[in-house]
C-alpha cells in the first residue's frame, strides 16, 4: 500500500476541513489554500473535534501528527503534493477554474482528487492539460469519522490513477468505491436524493413532522443499514428463502402508489419556512456545535460496536477500523524499551477522553482497568507479543487484578502508566502497574495483575518459548533491585 506523502487542500470548509482532520491525523503534512478571512479558525475547530473524536475511537498508536500551514495561494499549496483534494463550493466554473490552475501547477504524477457531490468529472476535467490524473473522490462528512469515499473516473481520467486513488485510502482509514460508470451524484447521493424527495412530499402533505420521520429512520432501518446496507438487510427481510422469496414478496408493491418520486416537490417559502420551524423545534436549543459532537460520540460508538461484529472479526464498517488499527500498531505499535530498564516502565501516555468520563466529569471505574489493561498489552509488545504472535495462537491472558483508587482523574487530564514486573516463570508474570497524573506526578490508581501464558487455541496454560522468556526474564532482573512497591500484595478490605 503506498501511503500519500503530502497532501494539499483546496478549500477548508466543512468538507475541506474534515480532509485536512483526516490527513493530519493520519500522519500527513497538509498544505491549504483558502482566501476565507477565518479559514485558519473554522479549520482549527474541525481538527480539534477530529482529535477528540480519534482520542474515543482508537487507542491504537496514531502516528506523530502532520504538519498544517496555510499559503497564501494555490500554486504555493499545490507545487509539492502527491494527492490534491479540491472542496471548493459546488459550482461548475469555479471548480474548473480551480482545477485549471491545479493543473498547471501540480506534480505531473500528483493525484488530483474532487470532493463534488454530482458533477461528472468529465465536466470537471475538460480544460485541464494533463486530465487523466483527475477524478471524483466523493466524502461523507464528517470526512475524519466516516470512511467511504467514492472514487469516480471521467472519460480521460487513466485507470492508472484510480488504481492509485484507491491504494491511497486504506492507509488514511478510509474505504474506495470505484464507481463503473460516471452517472450525476454516483451512487450515494442519488440513493439520499431519493429518500430526500419522498420525505419533503411526507412534510408538504403534513403525514408527518421533520421529527417523526427522523424517528422512523433512526429507530429502526437506520440501525439496519449502517451495518448490513440494502440488499444484505433485504436477503435477510426474505426468511430463509432470502432474496429471490422477498423480491417475489414486495416486488407487486412497486407498482402501487408507494412513492411519489417521480414528481418533485415545489421547494417554496411556505415549504422552507415549515421545515426550518420544525428543524428548529426538533433540535430543542442543542447548537451545531453540540449536535456534532453528539453525532461524533454516537458514531465513534456505532463503530466501535461494528469493530466486535462477526464473533470478533470486525463488520463493515467495524473491520475497516480494525485493519486500520492493526496497520497502526505494526508501523508504531512496536514499543521501544524505555532508556532506563531498572525503573518501573513508563508505558502508556494518554488524556481522560470525553467517552471515558461518567456524570461528574470523573474518569469512569472500567476505564482504569482498559489503561491498565493497555499498559501490560503495552509490556507483551515489548516482550515479544504482538499480533502476530497472538494470531499464531500464543498469548498471555490476564487471571487476577487488585486495582487501587487513589485520586482522581478528570476530563481532558494527562495521565500516564508505568510497570514494575515483580515475578516471573515460564508460565507466569506477575505485574504492579501505577498510573499518575503527568503534569505532577501524583498517584492516581495502581493496579496488581498476574498473567498467564497460554495456548488459546488448545485453551490450556503452557510454558511461553524462549525468546519472550528471555526478553521478560531481563526486565525482571532489571526490576529486582527495586523496592516491593506501596501496596503490592494488598487484598480487598485490609486497613491501610
Ligand atoms: N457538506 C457536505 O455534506 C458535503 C459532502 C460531500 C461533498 N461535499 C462537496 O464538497 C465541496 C465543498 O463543500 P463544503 O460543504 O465544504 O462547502 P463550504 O462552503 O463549507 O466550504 C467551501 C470552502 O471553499 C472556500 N473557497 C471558495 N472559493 C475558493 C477558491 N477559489 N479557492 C480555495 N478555496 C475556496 C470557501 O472559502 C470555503 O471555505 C462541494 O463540492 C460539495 O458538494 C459536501
Amino acid at each position: 500500500m503506498t501511503k500519500i506523502s503530502k497532501a494539499a487542500c483546496i478549500g477548508g470548509g466543512v468538507i475541506g476541513g474534515g480532509w485536512i482532520a483526516r490527513f493530519l491525523l493520519a500522519g500527513i503534512d497538509v498544505d491549504v489554500f483558502d482566501p476565507h478571512p477565518e479559514a485558519g479558525r473554522i479549520v482549527g475547530e474541525v481538527i480539534a473535534n477530529a482529535e477528540k473524536a480519534y482520542a474515543m475511537l482508537t487507542g491504537a498508536p496514531l502516528p506523530p501528527r502532520g504538519r498544517l500551514r496555510f499559503c497564501q495561494t494555490l500554486v504555493e499549496a499545490v507545487t509539492d503534493a502527491d494527492w490534491i483534494q479540491e472542496s471548493v463550493p459546488e459550482r461548475l466554473e469555479l471548480k474548473r477554474g480551480v482545477l485549471t490552475e491545479i493543473d498547471a501547477a501540480a506534480r505531473l504524477d500528483a493525484l488530483i482528487g474532487s470532493s463534488t457531490s454530482g458533477l461528472l468529472p468529465t465536466d470537471l476535467q475538460r480544460d485541464m492539460k494533463h486530465p487523466e490524473r483527475l477524478f471524483v473522490a466523493h466524502p461523507y462528512n464528517p470526512v475524519y469519522l466516516l470512511p467511504l469515499v467514492e472514487i469516480v473516473g471521467g472519460e480521460k481520467t487513466s485507470a492508472a490513477t484510480i488504481r492509485a486513488a484507491m491504494e491511497r485510502l486504506p492507509p488514511i482509514g478510509m474505504k474506495g468505491v470505484h464507481i463503473a460508470k460516471e452517472i450525476e451524484a454516483f451512487v450515494g447521493d442519488r440513493l439520499l436524493e431519493a429518500l430526500w424527495r419522498e420525505a419533503l412530499w411526507l412534510i408538504h402533505d403534513d403525514i408527518c413532522t421533520v421529527e417523526t420521520l427522523d424517528d422512523v429512520i433512526r429507530y429502526s432501518f437506520g440501525l439496519r443499514w449502517a451495518q448490513m446496507g440494502l440488499f444484505q438487510t433485504y436477503r435477510i427481510a426474505g426468511g430463509e428463502a432470502g432474496m429471490r422469496h422477498f423480491l417475489a414478496q414486495f416486488g407487486p408493491c412497486l407498482a402501487w402508489p408507494w412513492t411519489k418520486l417521480t414528481d418533485v416537490v415545489d421547494l417554496d417559502e411556505a415549504l422552507i419556512e415549515k421545515i426550518g420551524r420544525q428543524s428548529d423545534e426538533q433540535a430543542a436549543g442543542l447548537s451545531i456545535r453540540q449536535l456534532e459532537r453528539i453525532r461524533d460520540e454516537n458514531l465513534v460508538g456505532i463503530l466501535q460496536a461494528l469493530k466486535g461484529g462477526d464473533g470478533g472479526k470486525g463488520w463493515g464498517a467495524g473491520k475497516l477500523l480494525k485493519d486500520f488499527e492493526q496497520s497502526l500498531w505494526a508501523q508504531g505499535g512496536g514499543e521501544t524499551m524505555p532508556a532506563d530498564p531498572s525503573k518501573p516502565l513508563r508505558l502508556v501516555e494518554t488524556k481522560v477522553s470525553p467517552a471515558w468520563v461518567d456524570y461528574n466529569g470523573h474518569m469512569t471505574e472500567h476505564r482504569y482497568l482498559q489503561v491498565f489493561g493497555d499498559t501490560s498489552d503495552a509490556l507483551l509488545r515489548l516482550v515479544g507479543v504482538d499480533l502476530a504472535y497472538v494470531e499464531a495462537g500464543h498469548s498471555y491472558y490476564t487471571v487476577e487484578s487488585h486495582i487501587r483508587h487513589l485520586g482522581e482523574a478528570k476530563l481532558g487530564q494527562a495521565i500516564h502508566s508505568a510497570c514494575q514486573i515483580l515475578d516471573v516463570d515460564e508460565k507466569r508474570l506477575h505485574v504492579f502497574h501505577t498510573l499518575r497524573d503527568t503534569a505532577t506526578g501524583e498517584l492516581i490508581a495502581t493496579a496488581e495483575q498476574m498473567l498467564l501464558h497460554v495456548d488459546s487455541k488448545a485453551g490450556k496454560a503452557m510454558a511461553a518459548p524462549a525468546g519472550v522468556l528471555d526478553r521478560v526474564k531481563a526486565i525482571a532482573a532489571s526490576h529486582a533491585e527495586l523496592a516491593l512497591p506501596e501496596g503490592a500484595g494488598r487484598h480487598v478490605g485490609q486497613r491501610r
